[in-house]
């Protein structure tokens, strides 16, 4: 392997709608829908109140962004509703896509001209196809290379990453653009008062690039691993063959959908949490870090209290807002993109030398490290 094939960050894009809905606000709604459920429901059982006191204990989310906040608070309706779109415009996702591309185009100071490829990687996709990776690559102005899309979950990121990387150590590409459009208020059933809080809308890019073209002060990707490991625990089973089994479209009359985003949180906090603390350990150790000695830890962004057990068995002591910093609080879980908007905001202050470890983890299992070095 020669220099011109080491990958690098050369620099992160974010974009973040400007609707947020507090914690306050969301349980708010959700109250006034339980009581007029409870009310036009009178034989059944009643659902009960959720609690802001809980979400954030439980969680660590005070509130979170989404693209149109109206009809999600609104408890006659309770889902978000966006406005169709023609074939012949630009798609959401997309559009959320192509902005947070431009701002890490803008960060490297990068012409879209010499980027070669697009991986559109997220928890959903807007269509089965074209791919949305295709259409960010045609809205940004490309006329040329490659795109596609890749679904990994909360791990979508950093399995982009990886294989952007592996594009450029085999000589495949040069400029990558790794985009993880996450409109997760679209998979999120409002109404079940065990999940209704945990989700957020946002949009992120990452570009990575051969080291020989990069801007000054980028990234050196030290390693990539990547791991998978079948759960049911966090499933959601909307997909094309729904009409064939007569399951229908998603059934909104109750709190309950199979066709959403459901999981078992107490068993995906007890079961990830040790598999992602060996994964970094062993991970590591192989490429001759010493775990205790990174600078900062980028994780996922699901629960707080999963991050400070994962940082405390990989740092070896209770890690500080410094060492391991949350995004959460204000986004909530942004599925793959909750470790890169903690990398985008809390990444400028490092130094040359400097060590950390973008790290994340969920459905599938599934988890990717990537350790990075500033140059
Ligand atoms: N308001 C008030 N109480 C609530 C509530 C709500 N919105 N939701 C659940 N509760 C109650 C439950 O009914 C239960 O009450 P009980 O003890 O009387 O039975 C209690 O709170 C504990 O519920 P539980 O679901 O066990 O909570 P938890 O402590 O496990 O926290 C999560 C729930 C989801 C915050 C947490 O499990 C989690 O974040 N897990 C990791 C999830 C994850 O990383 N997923 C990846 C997705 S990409």
């Amino acid at each position: 392997m020669t220099i011109t094939h080491q990958p690098v960050i050369s620099a992160t894009g974010l974009f973040t709608p400007p609707d947020i809905i507090t914690n306050d606000e969301l349980v708010a709604s959700f109250n006034a829908y339980v009581d007029r459920y409870n009310a036009a429901h009178p034989g059944a059982d009643p659902l009960t109140h959720s609690s802001v006191e809980f979400i954030e204990k439980a969680s660590g989310i005070k509130a979170r962004h989404v693209i149109d906040k109206r009809a999600i608070v609104d408890p006659a309706i309770m889902e978000p509703r966006y406005a169709a779109r023609g074939d012949d415009q630009i798609s959401l996702m997309a559009e959320i896509g192509v902005a947070a591309c431009r701002d890490a185009l803008a960060h490297a100071g990068r012409d879209i001209a010499d980027v070669d490829a697009v991986l559109c990687a997220a928890s959903n996709m807007q269509r089965a196809y074209p791919a949305m990776a295709v259409e960010i690559q045609h809205e940004l102005g490309m006329t040329r290379g490659f795109a596609f899309d890749m679904n990994v979950a909360c791990s979508s990121a950093t399995f982009g990453i990886q294989t952007a990387a592996d594009y450029i150590r085999a000589g495949n590409a040069r400029s990558v653009l790794v985009v993880n459009p996450e409109i997760t208020s679209g998979h999120l059933n409002w109404r079940d008062r065990d999940s209704h809080f945990i989700f957020g809308d946002v949009a992120t890019a990452v570009l990575v690039e051969a080291k020989d073209m990069a801007p000054a002060g980028h990234w050196d990707i030290l390693g990539t691993r990547l791991k998978t490991q079948f759960s049911n625990n966090i499933r959601n089973n909307f997909g094309f063959l729904n009409r064939a089994e007569g399951k229908g479209p998603v059934d909104q009359s109750g709190p309950k959908t199979d066709k959403l985003f459901v999981q078992e949180g107490r068993k995906v906090f007890k079961e990830v949490v040790p598999m992602v603390a060996e994964m970094i350990i062993d991970h590591a150790a192989a490429l001759g870090l010493d775990p205790a000695a990174l600078r900062r830890l980028w994780l996922h962004q699901a629960n707080q209290g999963m991050n400070r057990l994962i940082a405390q068995r990989v740092l070896g002591h209770e890690a500080n807002e410094d060492e391991s910093p949350t995004v959460l609080d204000t986004y909530a879980n942004t599925s793959s993109a909750g470790s890169i908007i903690a990398f985008h905001k809390h990444s400028a202050d490092l130094k040359s030398g400097d060590t950390g470890l973008i790290c994340s983890f969920g459905a599938g299992y599934s988890a990717g490290n990537v350790f990075v070095r500033k140059t």
